[in-house]
């Protein structure tokens, strides 16, 4: 499946977010660990940019995603700066708590975060803290290890194994977005929770601020 995206805006602060109006989806995790390439790979075009380069992403990029043959966008996926790399660590986590930890609270449309760990890399104390803010603050996350294909089978058990000792109440997803794996049950996931906002929201009778 193939979806059609647009760029919509880039936030470095709260005031430059669009207004809050469809299911919106939030992609976070450590810098490099392949944010951007999940993206790219769920929509099957490069519209994040990606980079070897760690911290690539500064600002909070929004995309609105459309099916082909719909009249009007559906989604909104919003790719995130990454955190925990040691030698822009100072800037980025002046920056969190400026804009990032107001987005992940109050953006009123967010209805899955989802969370990326490298599953080549052990379980990181900046991912334990990101995980612990998320489930304090009531949000619906997902869990993804990411890169699953320079793993083998046996190795990626493990890993996958180590992880659901390490966040046990999280849903675990693996991932590669070199060969695909995981795209279409991570859609189905999202699908379901941007469906489930759509009818929430119906059944209340209210719209969306
Ligand atoms: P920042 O924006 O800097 O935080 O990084 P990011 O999390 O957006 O990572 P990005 O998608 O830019 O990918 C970082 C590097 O990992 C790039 O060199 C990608 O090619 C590589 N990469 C991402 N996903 C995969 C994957 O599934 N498999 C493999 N083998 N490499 C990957
Ligand atoms: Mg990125």
């Amino acid at each position: 499946m193939r979806v059609l995206s647009r760029f919509m805006a880039s936030a470095t602060d709260a005031a430059q977010f669009p207004a809050p109006s469809l299911p919106e989806i939030a992609f976070l995790g450590r810098s490099n660990v392949g944010k951007s390439s999940v993206i790219n790979s769920l929509v099957g075009d490069k519209v994040a940019r990606t980079s070897s380069t760690p911290g690539r992403t500064r600002a909070i990029n929004f995309f609105e995603i459309r099916w082909p043959g719909k009249p009007r966008p559906e989604l909104i996926f919003a790719d995130l700066p990454g955190y925990g790399y040691a030698k822009i660590s100072r800037e980025i986590s002046q920056e969190w708590p400026k804009f990032i930890e107001p987005y992940l609270n109050e953006r009123a449309t967010l209805c899955l975060s989802i969370v990326l760990v490298d599953s080549n890399v052990p379980p990181q104390q900046s991912d334990r803290q990101l995980l612990d803010f998320l489930t304090a603050s009531d949000r619906e996350f997902l869990l993804v290890a990411t890169k699953s294909d320079r793993l083998s089978n046996n190795q990626l058990s493990g890993a996958l194994r180590t992880l659901t000792q390490e966040y046990p109440t999280a849903r675990l997803l693996p991932f590669s977005a070199k060969t695909g794996a995981g795209r279409d049950e991570l859609w189905k996931r999202i699908r379901q929770v941007a469906q489930q906002m759509t009818e929430t929201e119906a059944s209340s009778g209210t719209s969306l601020p």
